[in-house]
């Protein structure tokens, strides 16, 4: 069979899968070369020799606290966070921003038969996560008078079903010119040893999304970036699929990055404890970073400073805030984003039911663009207003965990303007209480909007 997709293949020293494909009969040959003609096969080839093949020993690397714009502890600090919130909504008014929601993950964790995004999560409507950002998203616009486009990055694990979802639910109010969805790369699984592509049925590969990181490259490949250029858009916020109690388009997290000149910056909240699962904004040899739990040594996860307060404490929430030039120069591989392996196990045709890791993986995470920035910013926020992800199916960061946060923010905002909200034994609600982000998106924005004396008596839903 003579093929140039097979003459790829054999260039980028994948000779077995050649081998294969040859064998097979001309149907299933057709689509598995369909496939592999999708994929980059020049980046697999230089993963597997530098990750797999001939990986190189990794340089240790000096690593120090990172400096954190903290929560604000006196007028002063007030006073700048006003200001950034301020300098924020105006460049929302002046349409300078938009932002995407990265949706693209497998949520294995979570083991949801659908896209993560369609967890029913808000605690009296059952709102799925989809709804509750998209309404986020609508309501930033009215405030600010904006067209704020909504980029949803999917990934082919999960794009039929969401744009299906969104297309149902008529976009949940948005109008259809000012969403657009589009879908990051594939890599396949490689043989740990040999580097060899892994298929896991005879006329399938073993794919898998390219990571989060992946959004530069699928921004630069569906000409997001220059369309925003022309609309005039400087400044991207990305947030995660499955954080309810984010703030799309955050005008304090924009202000804060404006105001610092920064091409990148992140939001981060306190960590529960030195073992919370969380990574954790570090400075790297000099350069601003995060380091990802299982890579912080354990002296340095539980060291603290001479008042005793723990060093690496900012948790990244996945929230970032991008300058769009530096984020076409990653796009076009000015600064290339590396790539990380890792093990796992991945039902193939010659081991369906791997019971130890068979396979390597390779994902690039969005983090890892924040030593490629000339400036950075890292912003603390209040964690119970801003953090409550769902990752896995129960315990900690769990659907449960995630609708008590959400109960418990507004549950605090009531009381901020002086509602009796019944509480149990534990400090919880006794009752589910949801506010719409179309009601309000802040404490503030409920001054003066609940009469005095108002007492939480049964399940409450505030919304327009
Ligand atoms: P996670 O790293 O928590 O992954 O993603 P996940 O896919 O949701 O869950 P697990 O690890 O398989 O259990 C954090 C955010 O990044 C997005 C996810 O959709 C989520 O919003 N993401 C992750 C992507 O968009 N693409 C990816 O390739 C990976």
């Amino acid at each position: 069979m003579i093929d140039p997709v097979i003459d790829a293949l054999e260039s980028a020293g994948q000779h077995r899968l050649a081998d294969s494909i040859r064998a097979l009969p001309t149907d299933q040959a057709d689509r598995l070369l369909m496939q592999v003609a999708s994929i980059d096969l020049p980046l697999v080839e230089r993963l597997v020799r530098e990750l797999v093949r001939e990986p190189a020993e990794e340089e240790p690397s000096s690593i120090g606290p990172a400096d954190v714009d903290r929560l604000p502890s006196g007028d002063a600090d007030s006073a700048r966070r006003r200001e950034a919130f301020e300098v924020g909504e105006q460049a929302l008014r002046d349409g300078r921003v938009a932002v995407v929601l990265l949706a693209g993950g497998q949520g294995t964790r979570l083991g949801f038969d659908h896209p993560k995004g369609m967890l029913p999560i808000a605690p009296v409507t059952d709102a799925t996560l989809f709804e509750v950002h998209a309404a986020g998203v609508g309501a930033t616009r009215r405030r600010y008078g904006c067209d704020l486009p909504f980029l949803l990055m999917t990934s082919d694990v999960n794009d039929y079903e969401t744009r299906g979802f969104f297309e149902q639910n008529m976009l949940f109010g948005l109008q259809p010119d000012s969403v657009t969805t589009f879908v990051q790369g594939m890599l396949p699984a490689v043989d740990p040893v040999t580097g060899d592509i892994l298929r896991e049925a005879p006329d399938r590969l073993a794919l898998s999304p390219d990571g989060h990181g992946g959004i530069f490259r699928a921004m630069g490949h569906a000409a997001i970036l220059g369309d925003l250029e022309e609309r005039g858009i400087d400044t991207i916020v990305t947030f995660q699929v499955d954080n309810p109690l984010m703030r799309p388009a955050d005008p304090e997290l924009i202000g804060a990055h404006l105001m610092a000149r920064a091409e990148m910056s992140t939001l981060v909240v306190a960590k529960l404890a030195p073992e919370e699962r969380m990574g954790v904004m570090a400075s790297v040899d000099g350069r601003t970073a995060l380091v990802e739990y299982s890579d912080l040594p354990p002296a340095l996860e539980a060291a603290r400073d001479d008042a005793g307060s723990l060093l690496y404490w900012a948790g990244s929430t996945g929230v970032h805030c991008l300058d769009r030039a530096f984020a076409t120069r990653l796009a076009t591989g000015q600064a290339p984003m590396p790539f990380h392996r890792a093990d796992k196990r991945v039902p193939t045709v010659d081991d369906p039911d791997p019971q130890a890791p068979n396979a390597v993986k390779f994902e690039a995470f969005m983090f890892d663009a924040l030593p490629l920035a000339s400036r950075t910013a890292t912003v603390e926020m209040a964690r119970e207003e801003r953090f409550a992800p769902v990752k896995n199916a129960d315990g900690a960061d769990s659907p449960a965990t995630c609708r008590a946060a959400m109960v418990d923010r507004a549950a605090r905002w009531l009381e901020a303007e002086g509602a009796t909200v019944p509480r149990g034994d534990t400090g919880a609600s006794e009752f589910a209480i949801e506010i719409d982000p179309r009601y309000a998106q802040d404490a503030a924005d409920l001054r003066g909007r609940i009469p005095s004396g108002f007492v939480v008596d049964g399940p409450l839903l505030l919304r327009n």
